[in-house]
Parts: structure tokens; C-alpha cells; sequence
């Protein structure tokens, strides 16, 4: 049993529901809007929902058709709308009846089709015109479960064949050692090490954040938008013996990054603090390195968390932007002269990525960029983009600069 008193198999099950609902929320509304003869009231929200649940188990879950009616029927006397029932059992029947001529109509609108919402295809369309669909298609596919395996405390090979012998199958990663992808996801709970601190979870892409910051021994870095502490963590595994600050803005999500950094035996500084005003808490010494992996749209993690489709607004933009840019300015200041700045999104959107670049740059004439020579992904104007499904990993994208050493601007102002 867990916490939430359900046990493994029926909290999965609840768990494909409510992200399949998520996921396919715009296709089974308008599926909906065409099988009810009138939209239901705000006060009947319940049904609506009932309804949408029942309509996604019928199209993407392997449920005989006969229990998820019986069963949705069931759920509305339960609910105490006896009134609806005999609607319920008509609209789910109505959709059995013509599924696919049904679906084929509803299908004729993207909004439906791709189930996403208008103002995310068009941002989609402009920033991506030759991969939109390619993109909604990875948005809307269950993610894979991917473990970043701790090399400090045990290798690939001896962390991989302990996977094997709990019958666990996995598959490795191009660009990154560490990730193992878990050909079926498993509870947290089964993976073997990850109590004693020998395994997280993190998708492959996140991952590569730490390979591209490249910290060596006994640097100063600093990690501006820390928590969970995903990053945080791998940067430490990588290289135990360096100075690392971890800047959060929320006390609550900073207890997560202590739980994880207690958990893998790793230390950092902690502080709660706004990145935008350094000045409350920044002692004035300068970094080595520092990683801003930025609050942003999560536009290209949308296959994880499907409810950004319903929750982000395109208003949201404008202020997710500002404060990028206002992070990247105090990252700036506290950035040694000759050390190295790794931008990171889990965005899609070109204003939130290679555009902040630029605005930091023509800001900071000592800003000069450290391409990123890869082959991975899209070179953007500035830095690389891995768009969502990109070797199976979620949408991110990944940009370095490199502050002038003092000589080195003297000599570009004087020569
Ligand atoms: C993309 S998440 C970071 C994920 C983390 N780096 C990891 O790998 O686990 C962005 C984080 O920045 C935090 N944040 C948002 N605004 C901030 C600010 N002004 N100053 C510091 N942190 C901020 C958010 O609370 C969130 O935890």
C-alpha cells in the first residue's frame, strides 16, 4: 500500500488516468461537445469529467468496453446524479457505436488532434515551423522513466547488471554514461540502491546540463535556480571536491534539494534567496562557474507534466521572460572574470532561450559565447536545442558563455 492507501497496481492505473486525461484533455472535449446533445452546467463538473475519463479509457486503455460504461454509469449514482445516468450510458454507447468516424471528425481541428491548446500550436508553428508536428506528437507520448546513476559511489556496468538481476531491462544513452533508461517505468520504491543513495531518477536530457558546465576540482560554483536539485546533485557527483552554492527561491522546494543531497551524501551551501536580488544574500565572492537553469514555460517537458497544456496562459511569457533575463544579469555580476556560464530552459520557445542570450550579450560587452561543439539537437543562434523526444529525452535547451578575463578585455580595448 501507499501513502495514499491505494496499492501499486490501482495508484498506476489512477496515475495513466489522470495524465491521459491531461494529455488528451482538447481531443476528448471536443469529442464530448459533439456526443452531448447540450454542454453540461458548471455545477455538473463532476460528469464532465466522468465522461472524459470514461471516453479516454475507451480510446487509449485495453478496458472491455462494457466495464467502463458499466462502471461510469456506476460512479454517477454514486456521485448521487441519478439524473444523468441514462445520459452517461447514451453518450458512452454513442461513442462505441461510430468511434471511428467520431474521432476522424473531431480530428479535422489541431486543437483536437494534437490536443493542445491554439495559443501553444501557433507559438509552436513560428519557433518550430518544420518540426511542430513532430514536437506535439513527442508532447503527447507517455515519458520514459530515466536514472542517473551515481558514479561516485558505483559504475555503469555494476549498477546495470544489479538492474538485470531484479529482471529490471534498460537501455543507455548516446551522450550520457550515467542515464539508463528503464525500457518500463518501475515504482521509485523497486529500483535497487536508490534509498542508499546510488541512483536518481532524472531524464537524460537534464542530465547533460553538469557534462556541459564541466566543473573541475576546487572551483566556486554556484547554482542559482536549484531545487529539486537534479543538477546540483549530478555537478557534485561529478566532482565531490568543489565549492557549490545552491541558490532557491522556495524554502519548500529547497527541503526537496537537502532531502536528495542528504540521500546521495553530498554537501552544498543552501540559501533560500531570490536570484534576482543577489544583494540580500551574496557575500561578494565571485564564481567559477555558474548554472542558471532558469524558471521558465516547461514547454519542452509537457509529455511529463500534461497539465501545463490547461495551466500556462501565453500572458505567462512576458514575466517568465523578464525574470530570466533579470537572473542572468546578477548571475553575471557574480561570475569571475574567465569563468563560464551555462544557460539552461526546459523550454522550447525561442524568447525564453537563444533570444535571452542575445539580450544578455549586447548588455554585457565582457559576454562572450563557448559554442557548444556538438553535433546533438539544433544549433540555435546562440547555444543547442534538444527538442522533446530528441533520443527519447524531454525539450531543453542549453546555451554557455564565457566572461572576458580583465587582460584579455584591456587588450581588446587597447590593441
Ligand atoms: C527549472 S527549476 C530548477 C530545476 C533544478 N535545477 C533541477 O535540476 O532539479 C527552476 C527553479 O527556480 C526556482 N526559482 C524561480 N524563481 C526564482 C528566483 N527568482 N530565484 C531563485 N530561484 C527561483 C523555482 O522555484 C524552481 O525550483
Amino acid at each position: 500500500m501507499t501513502d495514499d492507501g491505494l496499492d501499486a497496481r490501482d495508484r498506476a492505473l489512477a496515475m495513466e488516468l489522470v495524465n491521459g486525461v491531461l494529455r488528451w484533455r482538447f481531443r476528448l472535449e471536443a469529442l464530448l461537445s459533439t456526443l452531448l446533445r447540450k454542454p453540461l452546467r458548471k455545477k455538473d463538473a463532476d460528469i464532465q469529467l466522468l465522461l472524459l475519463l470514461a471516453l479516454y479509457e475507451l480510446i487509449e486503455l485495453r478496458t472491455p468496453d462494457y466495464a467502463v460504461v458499466n462502471e461510469a454509469v456506476a460512479l454517477t449514482r454514486r456521485a448521487g446524479k441519478q439524473w444523468a445516468a441514462a445520459m452517461v450510458n447514451a453518450v458512452l454507447r454513442g461513442f462505441i457505436r461510430d468511434r471511428q468516424g467520431l474521432l476522424e471528425s473531431v480530428d479535422r481541428d489541431d486543437v483536437a488532434r494534437f490536443s493542445h491548446p491554439r495559443w501553444l500550436i501557433d507559438l509552436l508553428t513560428r519557433d518550430w515551423p518544420d518540426s511542430v508536428e513532430r514536437i506535439l506528437e513527442a508532447n503527447n507520448r507517455r515519458p520514459p522513466m530515466w536514472l542517473r546513476v551515481n558514479r561516485s559511489r558505483v559504475s555503469v556496468e555494476d549498477f546495470a547488471a544489479r538492474l538485470n538481476a531484479e529482471q529490471i531491462a534498460i537501455q543507455r544513452h548516446p551522450l550520457v554514461d550515467e542515464a539508463l533508461k528503464l525500457e518500463k517505468p518501475v515504482d521509485v520504491g523497486r529500483v535497487p540502491g536508490f534509498d542508499a543513495g546510488l541512483v536518481s531518477v532524472q531524464d537524460a536530457t537534464a542530465q547533460l546540463a553538469a557534462q556541459l558546465l564541466a566543473v573541475r576540482s576546487g572551483e566556486r560554483v554556484l547554482d542559482l535556480c536549484a531545487a529539486p536539485g537534479g543538477k546540483t546533485c549530478h555537478i557534485l557527483e561529478t566532482a565531490a571536491d568543489i565549492d557549490m552554492t545552491a541558490v532557491e527561491l522556495e524554502a519548500s522546494r529547497m527541503q526537496m534539494l537537502e532531502q536528495n543531497l542528504d540521500r546521495l551524501g553530498l554537501h552544498a551551501r543552501l540559501i533560500v534567496g531570490d536570484a534576482t536580488g543577489a544583494d540580500a544574500w551574496w557575500d561578494g565572492g565571485l564564481f567559477d562557474r555558474i548554472l542558471v537553469d532558469a524558471p521558465c514555460s516547461a514547454s519542452g517537458v509537457i509529455r511529463r507534466h500534461p497539465d501545463i497544456k490547461s495551466l500556462r496562459q501565453a500572458d505567462d511569457l512576458k514575466s517568465l521572460t523578464d525574470v530570466q533575463q533579470r537572473i542572468l544579469v546578477q548571475a553575471w555580476r557574480m561570475l569571475k572574470p574567465g569563468g563560464t556560464l551555462l544557460y539552461v530552459t526546459c523550454s522550447v520557445f525561442k524568447q525564453e532561450n537563444d533570444r535571452q542570450i542575445e539580450r544578455l550579450m549586447s548588455a554585457c560587452p565582457d559576454a562572450t559565447e563557448s559554442a557548444i561543439d556538438e553535433d546533438w539537437g539544433v544549433a540555435c543562434q546562440h547555444g543547442r536545442q534538444l527538442l522533446p523526444g530528441d533520443m527519447d529525452g524531454d525539450g531543453f535547451f542549453f546555451a554557455r558563455l564565457q566572461k572576458q578575463a580583465t587582460q584579455d578585455r584591456d587588450t581588446a580595448i587597447t590593441g
